[in-house]
């Protein structure tokens, strides 16, 4: 299977047939390129780059092993997705691990595992401190810095503005207190600086702005503390193009982050590795869900496509009012007819996956595409309305493989105990 032909309509109703829907599908070739391009979009420019695929884009094993492959580290946000990146091989030293909340049991795992750990408020970084005395270890340390910068994107996405949970803030010294004590400790080596202002970003302009807050700053640490940092860390949230709009390569990114690193290594003497966390524009284009039409519902006002997967399945429509580009397979080359709402099998009105899109004529037994969901779909999908999780299914260049298989009614139930004197009833 080469890259051209994984959406070809043919492939995709044999592999719909074959394994069932809803379905994930992602293809391997894209999910390589992908990485590759934004890789040599900064290593071009800059020796000292290293690149964390975002895990909570996707957790597949699969998709983290051809990541890990490639020679991706791991920005993970939980201990499953440490334990994720570990168990497909990612070194310790390449994982860094952030949360704007981390309990004690977390923080534990992350020193065991030797990942640097994000740090995310004053009492984050005591409560490690306390640790590691208890458990007589050093830990690598990162802050993560709010830079006060609208990434202008979807508000539920943006994550470094004044008022936002996430972050060390540079506003009243915070940060550099927050620095000025890590330095202090004995058990904490201070590592790095990191930033992440938002996701679904399409203007880079802000990427530089960020750069050149975060390098500032950078100065400024190594001037009145005398730290010098072995990375700085910029996160992740290059745009992708759902409505098929002009968005930002990792080359435009590369283009304007690159040379505000490289004028402030000039004024800090020092060249810091530079850290990037992407996901969406990893995975992103390189999965669809597909689904069957199970009737068309002709109503008053609008005609509904009632399928067979739901926001349990994809949440981005729900959640963030996400567009997603959707084909009827087969039909591709129809005339786009008739308007539609794709309707979700969930018992709520707000689960349109897709609202108000001109399709050719739908019949039941069709199988409709969403695609541009390989990023924040399955990893956001539950079991709500005590419907099974999908299967996944990767192609390959030889070969076609299920990397997932479908959850049964079982796996909802197991775990879950009925009271001993409640079965006697
Ligand atoms: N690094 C950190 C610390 C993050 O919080 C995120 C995403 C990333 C990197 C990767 O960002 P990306 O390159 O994928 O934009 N569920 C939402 C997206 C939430 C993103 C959360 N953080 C969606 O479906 O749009």
């Amino acid at each position: 299977m080469n890259k051209e032909n994984w959406t070809n309509p043919t492939v995709l109703t044999d592999i719909a047939n074959r394994f069932k829907t809803p379905l994930y599908v992602y293809d391997e070739c894209r999910i390589r390129e992908n990485y590759r391009t934004f890789y040599r979009a900064f290593k071009n420019r800059y020796h000292g780059i290293k690149v964390l695929y975002a895990y909570k884009a996707n957790t597949n094993l699969a998709i983290c092993k051809i990541l890990q492959n490639e020679g991706a580290g791991a920005d993970v946000v939980s201990p499953g997705e440490l334990k994720t990146a570990l168990h497909v091989g990612v070194k310790p030293e390449d994982i860094i691990f952030t949360n704007n909340s981390k309990g004690q049991d977390e923080l534990k795992t992350a020193v065991d595992a030797g990942a640097v750990i994000n740090i995310d408020s004053i009492d984050e970084l005591k409560l490690l401190g306390d640790i590691l005395t208890e458990l007589g270890k050093n830990s690598r340390i990162s802050f993560r810095i709010n830079p006060e910068i609208d990434p202008k994107t979807h508000p539920k996405i943006s994550t470094g503005m004044r008022n936002s949970k996430f972050g060390i803030h540079i506003e009243k010294d915070i940060a550099f207190n927050a620095y000025k004590t890590a330095k202090g400790m004995g058990n904490i080596k201070i590592a790095g600086i990191h930033t992440h202002i938002g996701s679904q970003i399409m203007d880079t302009g802000v990427f530089a702005e960020t750069a050149e807050r975060i390098m500032e700053f950078v100065l400024r640490l190594k001037n009145e503390l005398g730290i010098e940092l072995e990375f700085v860390d910029l996160g992740g949230g290059l745009g992708i193009p759902y409505h098929g709009e002009s968005a930002p390569s990792p080359e435009d990114m590369a283009r304007v982050v690159v040379p505000v690193i490289q004028k402030w290594t000039k004024k800090i003497d020092y060249e810091p590795q530079l850290w990037l966390e992407p996901g969406r524009c990893i995975v992103g284009n390189a999965g669809i869900l597909l689904c069957r039409v199970q009737g068309v519902k002709k109503t008053p006002s609008k005609n509904f496509v009632n399928v067979d997967a739901g926001f349990n399945t994809l949440l981005r429509p729900a959640m963030y009012d996400a567009y997603h580009k959707v084909n009827v397979i087969g039909k591709e080359n129809e005339e786009q007819s008739e308007r539609y709402d794709i309707a979700g099998n969930v018992c709520e009105s707000g689960d349109i996956l897709a609202g108000d899109r001109m399709l050719p004529e739908v019949r039941e037994g069709d199988i409709i595409a969403i695609f541009d969901v390989g990023a924040y779909g399955f990893s956001m999908s539950s079991q709500y309305n005590s419907r099974p999780r999908p299967a996944e299914i990767l192609i390959r260049e030889r070969s076609v493989e299920i990397i997932r298989e479908r959850e049964t009614i079982d796996d909802i139930f197991a775990g879950q105990r009925i009271p001993d004197d409640l079965k006697l009833r």
